[in-house]
Protein backbone atom coordinates (compact mmCIF):
# COMPACT_ATOMS: atom_id res chain seq x y z
CA UNK A 1 0.00 0.00 0.00
CA UNK A 2 1.04 3.72 -0.49
CA UNK A 3 0.79 6.02 1.96
CA UNK A 4 -0.18 9.44 0.51
CA UNK A 5 0.43 12.31 2.81
CA UNK A 6 -2.71 14.69 2.64
CA UNK A 7 -2.99 18.24 3.23
CA UNK A 8 -5.30 20.42 4.28
CA UNK A 9 -7.44 20.57 0.68
CA UNK A 10 -7.99 16.75 0.39
CA UNK A 11 -9.91 16.50 3.91
CA UNK A 12 -12.67 15.01 1.88
CA UNK A 13 -11.17 12.49 0.51
CA UNK A 14 -9.49 11.64 3.76
CA UNK A 15 -12.53 11.57 5.31
CA UNK A 16 -14.16 8.98 2.79
CA UNK A 17 -11.15 6.86 3.33
CA UNK A 18 -11.90 6.42 6.86
CA UNK A 19 -15.48 5.63 6.14
CA UNK A 20 -14.44 2.44 3.93
CA UNK A 21 -12.91 1.22 6.92
CA UNK A 22 -8.80 2.67 6.18
CA UNK A 23 -6.69 4.06 8.75
CA UNK A 24 -5.53 7.71 8.48
CA UNK A 25 -3.09 9.29 10.80
CA UNK A 26 -4.21 12.81 12.16
CA UNK A 27 -2.80 15.85 13.66
CA UNK A 28 -3.12 16.79 17.18
CA UNK A 29 -2.06 19.87 19.50
CA UNK A 30 -0.12 17.09 21.27
CA UNK A 31 1.01 14.30 18.96
CA UNK A 32 -0.02 12.62 15.89
CA UNK A 33 -2.98 9.76 16.24
CA UNK A 34 -3.56 6.56 14.36
CA UNK A 35 -7.34 6.96 13.45
CA UNK A 36 -10.11 4.64 12.01
CA UNK A 37 -13.77 4.71 12.50
CA UNK A 38 -14.43 3.51 16.10
CA UNK A 39 -17.47 2.10 15.10
CA UNK A 40 -15.73 -0.34 12.76
CA UNK A 41 -14.05 -3.49 14.59
CA UNK A 42 -12.08 -4.75 11.56
CA UNK A 43 -10.65 -1.00 11.16
CA UNK A 44 -9.74 -0.91 14.79
CA UNK A 45 -8.35 -4.43 15.08
CA UNK A 46 -6.01 -3.40 12.57
CA UNK A 47 -4.92 -0.30 14.34
CA UNK A 48 -3.44 -2.56 16.68
CA UNK A 49 -2.10 -4.68 14.19
CA UNK A 50 0.16 -2.40 11.79
CA UNK A 51 1.48 -0.56 15.63
CA UNK A 52 2.17 -4.09 17.25
CA UNK A 53 -0.02 -2.51 20.42
CA UNK A 54 -0.68 -5.19 22.68
CA UNK A 55 -4.61 -5.97 22.48
CA UNK A 56 -5.20 -5.24 26.07
CA UNK A 57 -4.46 -1.40 26.05
CA UNK A 58 -7.23 0.67 25.22
CA UNK A 59 -7.59 3.53 22.67
CA UNK A 60 -8.89 7.06 23.39
CA UNK A 61 -11.73 7.95 21.09
CA UNK A 62 -11.58 11.19 19.23
CA UNK A 63 -14.92 13.38 19.33
CA UNK A 64 -15.51 16.33 17.35
CA UNK A 65 -17.90 17.84 20.10
CA UNK A 66 -18.77 18.30 23.55
CA UNK A 67 -21.94 16.24 22.94
CA UNK A 68 -21.20 13.13 24.71
CA UNK A 69 -24.09 11.79 26.04
CA UNK A 70 -24.71 9.61 23.21
CA UNK A 71 -21.31 7.35 23.65
CA UNK A 72 -21.11 6.98 27.19
CA UNK A 73 -23.08 5.51 30.34
CA UNK A 74 -23.09 8.61 32.38
CA UNK A 75 -21.36 12.29 31.89
CA UNK A 76 -20.54 13.14 35.78
CA UNK A 77 -21.30 17.02 36.18
CA UNK A 78 -17.42 16.92 37.20
CA UNK A 79 -16.89 15.95 33.42
CA UNK A 80 -19.04 18.66 31.96
CA UNK A 81 -17.17 21.33 34.41
CA UNK A 82 -13.95 19.97 32.83
CA UNK A 83 -15.21 19.79 29.14
CA UNK A 84 -16.14 23.58 29.46
CA UNK A 85 -12.85 24.41 30.67
CA UNK A 86 -10.53 22.33 28.75
CA UNK A 87 -11.87 20.97 25.12
CA UNK A 88 -10.72 21.43 22.93
CA UNK A 89 -7.51 20.56 24.87
CA UNK A 90 -5.65 18.23 26.02
CA UNK A 91 -7.54 16.55 28.75
CA UNK A 92 -8.77 12.91 27.83
CA UNK A 93 -11.49 11.56 30.20
CA UNK A 94 -12.32 7.92 31.24
CA UNK A 95 -16.54 7.45 31.30
CA UNK A 96 -18.39 4.72 32.04
CA UNK A 97 -18.44 2.41 28.78
CA UNK A 98 -22.26 2.20 27.18
CA UNK A 99 -22.73 -1.20 25.65
CA UNK A 100 -22.85 -1.17 21.59
CA UNK A 101 -21.70 2.20 20.91
CA UNK A 102 -17.84 1.74 19.82
CA UNK A 103 -16.38 -1.45 18.32
CA UNK A 104 -15.76 -3.79 21.31
CA UNK A 105 -11.73 -3.57 20.37
CA UNK A 106 -11.88 0.03 21.59
CA UNK A 107 -11.99 -0.33 24.94
CA UNK A 108 -10.03 -3.93 25.21
CA UNK A 109 -12.28 -5.52 27.88
CA UNK A 110 -12.88 -2.69 30.00
CA UNK A 111 -15.88 -1.30 31.30
CA UNK A 112 -14.67 2.20 30.96
CA UNK A 113 -13.78 4.23 27.80
CA UNK A 114 -11.60 7.42 26.88
CA UNK A 115 -13.01 10.12 25.49
CA UNK A 116 -10.55 13.32 23.93
CA UNK A 117 -12.05 16.31 22.01
CA UNK A 118 -8.46 17.32 20.25
CA UNK A 119 -7.39 21.17 19.62
CA UNK A 120 -6.70 21.03 16.17
CA UNK A 121 -9.00 22.46 13.37
CA UNK A 122 -8.32 20.09 10.54
CA UNK A 123 -8.38 17.05 12.38
CA UNK A 124 -12.03 18.44 14.32
CA UNK A 125 -12.90 18.47 10.79
CA UNK A 126 -12.02 15.44 9.45
CA UNK A 127 -13.67 13.73 12.17
CA UNK A 128 -17.21 15.96 11.34
CA UNK A 129 -17.16 14.85 7.68
CA UNK A 130 -16.33 11.34 8.99
CA UNK A 131 -19.67 11.66 10.46
CA UNK A 132 -18.43 9.34 13.89
CA UNK A 133 -15.67 9.86 16.39
CA UNK A 134 -12.26 8.50 15.26
CA UNK A 135 -10.35 6.02 17.58
CA UNK A 136 -6.48 7.38 17.60
CA UNK A 137 -3.89 6.09 19.63
CA UNK A 138 -0.62 7.62 19.12
CA UNK A 139 0.81 7.42 15.41
CA UNK A 140 3.83 5.63 16.27
CA UNK A 141 5.26 1.62 16.19
CA UNK A 142 4.85 0.50 19.79
CA UNK A 143 7.79 1.11 21.57
CA UNK A 144 8.46 4.30 19.50
CA UNK A 145 8.56 7.27 20.67
CA UNK A 146 5.31 9.09 19.74
CA UNK A 147 5.23 10.91 16.62
CA UNK A 148 5.24 15.05 16.47
CA UNK A 149 5.20 15.26 12.55
CA UNK A 150 4.09 13.59 9.43
CA UNK A 151 7.75 12.46 8.82
CA UNK A 152 7.93 10.83 11.83
CA UNK A 153 4.43 8.37 10.80
CA UNK A 154 5.50 7.80 7.66
CA UNK A 155 9.34 6.69 8.98
CA UNK A 156 6.92 3.99 11.23
CA UNK A 157 3.97 3.11 9.44
CA UNK A 158 4.74 3.83 5.64
CA UNK A 159 2.77 1.12 3.24
CA UNK A 160 0.65 0.16 5.93
CA UNK A 161 -2.02 3.00 6.41
CA UNK A 162 -3.57 4.79 3.54
CA UNK A 163 -2.72 7.85 4.31
CA UNK A 164 -1.77 11.03 6.83
CA UNK A 165 -3.28 14.79 7.16
CA UNK A 166 -0.01 16.37 7.48
CA UNK A 167 -0.35 19.58 10.20
CA UNK A 168 3.37 20.30 10.98
CA UNK A 169 4.83 19.70 13.80
CA UNK A 170 2.53 19.13 17.07
CA UNK A 171 2.38 22.04 19.37
CA UNK A 172 2.63 20.22 23.08
CA UNK A 173 4.91 17.42 21.41
CA UNK A 174 3.55 15.01 24.66
CA UNK A 175 0.23 12.77 25.11
CA UNK A 176 -2.48 14.19 26.19
CA UNK A 177 -3.42 14.06 30.66
CA UNK A 178 -5.93 10.97 30.79
CA UNK A 179 -7.96 11.49 33.58
CA UNK A 180 -10.13 9.13 35.51
CA UNK A 181 -13.66 10.06 36.93
CA UNK A 182 -14.81 6.16 37.10
CA UNK A 183 -12.52 5.97 40.35
CA UNK A 184 -15.30 5.52 43.42
CA UNK A 185 -12.72 7.29 45.53
CA UNK A 186 -12.24 10.09 43.26
CA UNK A 187 -10.33 12.09 39.99
CA UNK A 188 -7.24 10.38 39.69
CA UNK A 189 -4.66 10.76 37.18
CA UNK A 190 -3.40 8.36 35.24
CA UNK A 191 -0.70 9.90 33.00
CA UNK A 192 0.36 12.98 33.37
CA UNK A 193 -0.15 15.67 30.57
CA UNK A 194 -0.35 19.22 29.81
CA UNK A 195 -3.35 20.25 31.78
CA UNK A 196 -2.02 19.92 35.41
CA UNK A 197 -3.49 19.22 38.50
CA UNK A 198 -3.00 22.78 39.61
CA UNK A 199 -5.52 23.32 36.59
CA UNK A 200 -7.75 20.42 37.29
CA UNK A 201 -7.79 21.13 41.30
CA UNK A 202 -9.96 24.63 41.41
CA UNK A 203 -12.60 22.85 38.83
CA UNK A 204 -12.91 19.28 40.49
CA UNK A 205 -11.50 19.56 43.96
CA UNK A 206 -8.83 17.58 45.43
CA UNK A 207 -8.06 14.65 43.25
CA UNK A 208 -7.89 11.03 44.87
CA UNK A 209 -4.60 10.07 43.43
CA UNK A 210 -1.97 10.56 40.89
CA UNK A 211 0.01 8.56 38.85
CA UNK A 212 3.53 9.91 39.29
CA UNK A 213 2.39 10.09 43.57
CA UNK A 214 4.98 8.91 45.55
CA UNK A 215 3.02 6.65 47.43
CA UNK A 216 2.62 3.88 45.09
CA UNK A 217 -0.75 3.05 46.91
CA UNK A 218 -2.77 5.54 46.02
CA UNK A 219 -1.28 5.60 42.35
CA UNK A 220 -3.30 3.19 39.62
CA UNK A 221 -2.03 2.87 36.81
CA UNK A 222 -3.19 3.85 33.18
CA UNK A 223 -3.56 0.09 31.51
CA UNK A 224 -0.63 1.16 29.03
CA UNK A 225 1.85 2.30 31.97
CA UNK A 226 2.48 -1.66 32.87
CA UNK A 227 4.05 -1.55 28.54
CA UNK A 228 7.85 -1.10 27.89
CA UNK A 229 7.98 2.53 26.99
CA UNK A 230 9.92 3.87 24.49
CA UNK A 231 14.13 3.25 25.33
CA UNK A 232 16.62 3.83 22.36
CA UNK A 233 19.18 1.18 21.37
CA UNK A 234 21.63 3.23 23.52
CA UNK A 235 21.13 3.78 27.33
CA UNK A 236 19.97 7.41 27.86
CA UNK A 237 21.46 8.78 31.38
CA UNK A 238 19.31 11.25 32.76
CA UNK A 239 21.58 13.83 34.51
CA UNK A 240 20.14 15.87 37.14
CA UNK A 241 22.98 17.65 38.52
CA UNK A 242 25.63 20.61 38.20
CA UNK A 243 28.17 21.20 35.14
CA UNK A 244 30.76 20.02 37.59
CA UNK A 245 28.31 16.51 37.75
CA UNK A 246 28.12 16.84 33.68
CA UNK A 247 31.81 17.09 33.62
CA UNK A 248 32.26 14.28 35.61
CA UNK A 249 30.16 12.03 33.79
CA UNK A 250 31.62 12.78 30.22
CA UNK A 251 34.81 12.05 31.50
CA UNK A 252 33.57 9.04 32.76
CA UNK A 253 32.20 7.70 29.53
CA UNK A 254 35.58 9.38 27.30
CA UNK A 255 36.94 7.66 29.38
CA UNK A 256 35.98 4.19 28.14
CA UNK A 257 35.95 5.04 24.83
CA UNK A 258 32.64 5.68 24.63
CA UNK A 259 30.67 8.19 22.13
CA UNK A 260 28.54 10.98 23.52
CA UNK A 261 25.51 12.28 22.14
CA UNK A 262 23.60 14.83 24.39
CA UNK A 263 19.63 16.02 24.96
CA UNK A 264 20.33 19.09 26.72
CA UNK A 265 19.21 22.68 27.45
CA UNK A 266 20.96 25.47 24.95
CA UNK A 267 22.99 26.64 28.32
CA UNK A 268 24.00 23.15 29.27
CA UNK A 269 24.90 22.35 24.85
CA UNK A 270 26.72 25.73 25.12
CA UNK A 271 29.23 24.25 27.63
CA UNK A 272 30.11 20.94 27.17
CA UNK A 273 28.97 20.07 23.17
CA UNK A 274 32.73 19.72 22.17
CA UNK A 275 32.19 16.67 24.06
CA UNK A 276 29.57 15.03 21.96
CA UNK A 277 29.16 13.43 18.68
CA UNK A 278 25.72 14.42 18.43
CA UNK A 279 24.05 16.99 19.84
CA UNK A 280 20.14 17.83 20.25
CA UNK A 281 18.50 21.04 21.43
CA UNK A 282 15.60 21.05 23.76
CA UNK A 283 15.75 24.74 23.86
CA UNK A 284 16.28 27.64 26.54
CA UNK A 285 16.68 26.29 30.01
CA UNK A 286 13.82 28.29 31.60
CA UNK A 287 11.45 27.28 28.31
CA UNK A 288 10.20 23.53 29.29
CA UNK A 289 7.40 23.98 26.98
CA UNK A 290 10.22 24.00 24.02
CA UNK A 291 11.75 20.85 25.72
CA UNK A 292 8.34 18.90 25.65
CA UNK A 293 7.78 19.51 21.98
CA UNK A 294 11.49 18.57 21.06
CA UNK A 295 11.55 15.65 23.18
CA UNK A 296 10.32 12.97 21.12
CA UNK A 297 12.06 14.29 17.87
CA UNK A 298 15.19 14.77 19.76
CA UNK A 299 15.07 11.01 21.00
CA UNK A 300 14.40 9.68 17.44
CA UNK A 301 17.30 11.37 16.06
CA UNK A 302 19.48 10.35 18.79
CA UNK A 303 18.84 7.01 18.29
CA UNK A 304 20.19 6.97 14.84
CA UNK A 305 23.28 8.98 15.20
CA UNK A 306 26.58 7.02 15.76
CA UNK A 307 26.61 6.96 19.93
CA UNK A 308 26.87 4.83 22.41
CA UNK A 309 25.26 6.52 25.44
CA UNK A 310 23.08 9.74 25.27
CA UNK A 311 23.04 12.26 28.00
CA UNK A 312 19.95 13.65 28.79
CA UNK A 313 19.30 17.11 31.32
CA UNK A 314 16.20 16.66 33.73
CA UNK A 315 14.24 20.10 34.38
CA UNK A 316 12.06 20.92 37.40
CA UNK A 317 9.01 19.26 37.85
CA UNK A 318 6.85 22.23 37.69
CA UNK A 319 3.76 22.56 35.92
CA UNK A 320 4.54 21.06 32.56
CA UNK A 321 7.67 19.81 33.75
CA UNK A 322 6.14 16.45 35.38
CA UNK A 323 4.76 14.82 32.36
CA UNK A 324 8.11 16.09 30.06
CA UNK A 325 10.01 14.12 33.15
CA UNK A 326 7.49 11.76 33.08
CA UNK A 327 8.39 11.04 29.60
CA UNK A 328 12.05 11.43 30.00
CA UNK A 329 12.29 8.54 32.64
CA UNK A 330 10.37 5.92 30.92
CA UNK A 331 13.49 6.58 28.45
CA UNK A 332 15.66 6.69 30.76
CA UNK A 333 18.13 3.65 32.03
CA UNK A 334 19.76 5.40 34.92
CA UNK A 335 19.90 8.62 37.02
CA UNK A 336 23.30 10.51 37.71
CA UNK A 337 23.97 11.50 40.29
CA UNK A 338 21.79 8.85 41.98
CA UNK A 339 20.03 10.55 44.74
CA UNK A 340 19.26 7.70 47.18
CA UNK A 341 21.59 5.31 48.33
CA UNK A 342 19.73 2.06 46.82
O1 LIG B 1 -2.54 12.99 23.32
C1 LIG B 1 -3.02 11.85 23.22
O2 LIG B 1 -3.71 11.32 24.11
C2 LIG B 1 -2.72 11.08 21.93
C3 LIG B 1 -3.38 11.85 20.77
C4 LIG B 1 -3.25 11.16 19.44
O3 LIG B 1 -4.72 12.10 21.07
N1 LIG B 1 -3.18 9.72 22.00
C5 LIG B 1 -2.56 8.79 22.78
O4 LIG B 1 -3.10 7.51 22.71
O5 LIG B 1 -1.60 9.04 23.47
P1 LIG B 1 -2.35 6.21 23.26
O6 LIG B 1 -3.23 5.08 22.83
O7 LIG B 1 -0.95 6.20 22.82
O8 LIG B 1 -2.47 6.34 24.82
C6 LIG B 1 -3.73 6.14 25.44
C7 LIG B 1 -3.54 5.92 26.93
C8 LIG B 1 -2.95 4.56 27.21
O9 LIG B 1 -2.03 4.67 28.29
C9 LIG B 1 -4.18 3.75 27.60
O10 LIG B 1 -3.85 2.69 28.46
C10 LIG B 1 -5.05 4.79 28.29
O11 LIG B 1 -4.84 5.97 27.56
N2 LIG B 1 -6.47 4.43 28.22
C11 LIG B 1 -7.26 4.31 27.13
N3 LIG B 1 -8.50 3.90 27.47
C12 LIG B 1 -8.50 3.76 28.80
C13 LIG B 1 -9.48 3.33 29.77
N4 LIG B 1 -10.69 2.97 29.41
N5 LIG B 1 -9.10 3.30 31.07
C14 LIG B 1 -7.86 3.67 31.43
N6 LIG B 1 -6.89 4.07 30.58
C15 LIG B 1 -7.21 4.10 29.28
MG1 LIG C 1 1.03 5.85 22.66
Amino acid sequence: METKIYETATIDEAAELLRTGQLIAFPTETVYGLGAIASNDEAVKNVYKVKGRPSDNPLIVHVADREIAQYVAFVPPQAEALMEAFWPGPLTLIFPMKEGVFAPTVTAGHKTVALRMPAQEQTLELIKKTGFPLVGPSANTSGKPSPTTAQHVMHDLSGKIAGILDGGETQIGLESTVLDLTNATGPVILRPGAITEVQLEPIIGKLAGSAQSTNEADAPKAPGMKYQHYAPAQPVILIDGTPADWVAIIEAYRGEGKRIGILASEEQLDIHKDAAVAIYSLGLKNDVAAASQRLYAGLRYLDEQPVDVILAEAYDLAGLGKAFMNRLEKAASSKYPKKNAE
